[in-house]
């Protein structure tokens, strides 16, 4: 079978790290993303944004994977396992997951904001075992033309990287069955993948404990956590 898994931050919820949308402990509850999640953001206060993401690098590098991403890991010995996640953590890689499209970009990357560079070491990574909570942080100077690296994450008003895009659209249209695990599917265009799925014919199963705006039209809602929705689809099978 090949099988598309879209994830959102619901299926990282079990490795401790915070959603954006969940009432108290989602991320958009204690921060505005206006201050954090946009280029005019950086431009304005590079220091507050710089160090909010290092301070979400730290989460990521401190969390291991969980039996959700471990399962659908597993999954790609028996079927082609392609996943389009929104999550800009490395969780679904360092389970063992091997064709993971990033959406939203990576949080333990890190570009010039100017002229796009990478450089290695990643600056974003440097100490970041020390770091325990979100600091001013003045981000580091790109090697190359001196502007300033910015994380390499897609911000509010910015374009989806195109080549990862096409990628999930591929990857939805090969598709015999598309999964959909912890994703509020309230952010364009990630939410029409879904969509384009279901008037495409495919089989749409959602993961979730919660009802979304595409619940009603799927063929399947399993209304409990991403590692025990995923356990109950390979059970199925
Ligand atoms: P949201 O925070 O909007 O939604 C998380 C969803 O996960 C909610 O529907 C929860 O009900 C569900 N959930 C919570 N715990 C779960 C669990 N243990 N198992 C399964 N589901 C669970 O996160 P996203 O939909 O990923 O954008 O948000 C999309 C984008 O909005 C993010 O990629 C981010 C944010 O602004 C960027 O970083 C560009």
């Amino acid at each position: 079978m090949r099988l598309c898994v879209l994830t959102g931050a619901g299926m990282s919820a079990e490795s401790g790290i915070p959603t954006f949308r969940d009432a108290q402990t989602g991320l958009w509850a204690r921060f505005k993303p206006g201050d954090l999640a946009s280029p005019e953001a950086y431009q304005r206060d590079p220091a507050l944004v710089w160090g909010w993401y290092r301070w979400r690098a730290a989460k990521v590098a401190a969390a291991q994977p969980n039996a959700g991403h471990r399962i659908l890991a597993a999954l790609q010995a028996q079927h082609d396992v392609h996943i389009v996640t929104q999550n800009v953590d490395n969780l679904h890689e360092r389970a063992g997951s091997k064709h993971v499209t990033h959406l939203h970009g990576e949080i333990m990357k890190s570009r010039c904001f100017v002229c796009g560079h990478y450089q290695t070491p990643d600056a974003i990574l440097h100490d970041i075992e020390q770091l325990t909570e979100e600091q001013h942080e003045a981000p580091p100077n790109c090697q190359r033309c001196d502007g300033s690296m910015r994380p390499d994450v897609v911000w509010f008003g910015e374009a989806l990287p195109d080549e990862a895009w096409q990628a999930a659209v591929q990857a939805v249209d090969a598709a015999d069955e598309v999964w959909v695990i912890g994703t509020s599917n309230l952010v364009q265009p990630a939410a029409q993948l879904p969509v384009m799925a279901l008037h495409a014919g495919k089989t749409v199963v959602e993961i979730n404990p919660e009802p979304t705006p595409l619940t009603p039209y799927v063929h399947q809602h399993l209304a409990m956590r991403a590692s025990e929705g995923v356990q109950q689809l390979v059970d199925q099978q």
